[in-house]
């Protein structure tokens, strides 16, 4: 049975609200006021119900685990962005979803990033003819998966950036704080990373504010510093399955109740300096 025959499938579902949504705009206005109100009582009722389930779930590590792998279930996710209880991911986001599903069925290749409606890509392999063959069948299914992403640009490969050495850095005598690159060294929409007392860190400058959190998704520990830092959001974007987070609490806004780790940071006469987080070697 193909989603549009499936009764349960999202899309019928999604279909079937918005037949009756039409149906009810053709009622006498009196009776769509009724229809419209019937409508609002049971989404209420609905989203307090949702709200105190998520409440329960985040309140308890195995809750947690399962709250998880819900959210990456379509239904689930659609009626959780329904009710105002996660946010819709956007562009970049499902472009990075997208990309990664294509990652996952074994093509090779790197999400730069994605600029207003065009995707940034590296593809090592495509050198050479069936490279530019390669490039036009990535882009043309990528564009196809996410909608509203009208180009895709694949640039050459580039270096890594540099890690920090932990030999450039310094711990001052008598103190915790350990000197980081110079303030005006992260640049805006950068999340730099830094050694910190053995455990790596991201610095991040959102508004005016400096921030540092632990190198590691709070979902899964994959790397924060392949991830985006939109700063007009205030957000970071995790690259591997597209959590978003407030840059300057750490809160989720995807998964209610996941937190970044946070670590002490400090602009200390223009150097960043950071305290490494209580565990670190
Ligand atoms: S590790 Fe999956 S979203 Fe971050």
């Amino acid at each position: 049975m193909t989603a549009l025959e499936d009764p349960t499938s999202l899309e019928q579902l999604a279909a079937r609200v918005d037949t009756a949504l039409t149906k009810v705009s053709t009622l006498p206005a009196p009776v769509q006021v009724v229809a419209i109100e019937l409508k609002d009582a049971l989404d209420e009722l609905h989203r307090v119900g949702l709200a105190r389930i998520i409440t329960d779930l985040r309140a308890d590590p195995r809750g947690r685990e399962l709250l998880f792998a819900l959210v990456d279930v379509p239904e689930v996710l659609t009626l959780f962005q329904l009710h105002g209880l996660v946010r819709a991911p956007d562009l970049a986001t499902r472009t990075r979803l997208a990309f990664d599903e294509l990652v996952a069925e074994g093509l090779t290749g790197e999400l730069v990033r994605v600029e207003g409606t065009q995707a940034v890509l590296r593809l090592p392999g495509a050198t050479g003819c069936s490279g530019a063959e390669m490039k036009d069948g990535v882009g043309k299914a990528l564009m196809h998966a996410v909608h509203g992403l009208t180009a895709v640009e694949v640039e050459e490969p580039v270096k890594e950036p540099t890690l920090i050495a932990l030999s450039s850095l310094m711990v001052r005598p008598g103190t915790a704080w350990v000197d980081g690159p110079p303030r005006l060294g992260v640049l805006p929409g950068q999340l730099r990373r830094v050694d910190v007392g053995g455990t790596t860190a991201v610095v991040l400058v959102a508004g005016h504010a400096l921030a540092a959190w632990v190198n590691a998704c709070p979902r899964q520990g994959e790397p924060l510093d392949g991830g985006r830092l939109d700063v007009d959001e205030c957000t970071i974007t995790c690259a591997a399955h597209g959590l978003e987070f407030d840059a300057l609490t750490g809160e989720s806004l995807s998964v209610p109740g996941l937190v970044l780790t946070a670590v002490p940071v400090r602009d200390n006469e223009g150097t960043v300096q950071l305290r490494p987080p209580a565990g670190a070697r």
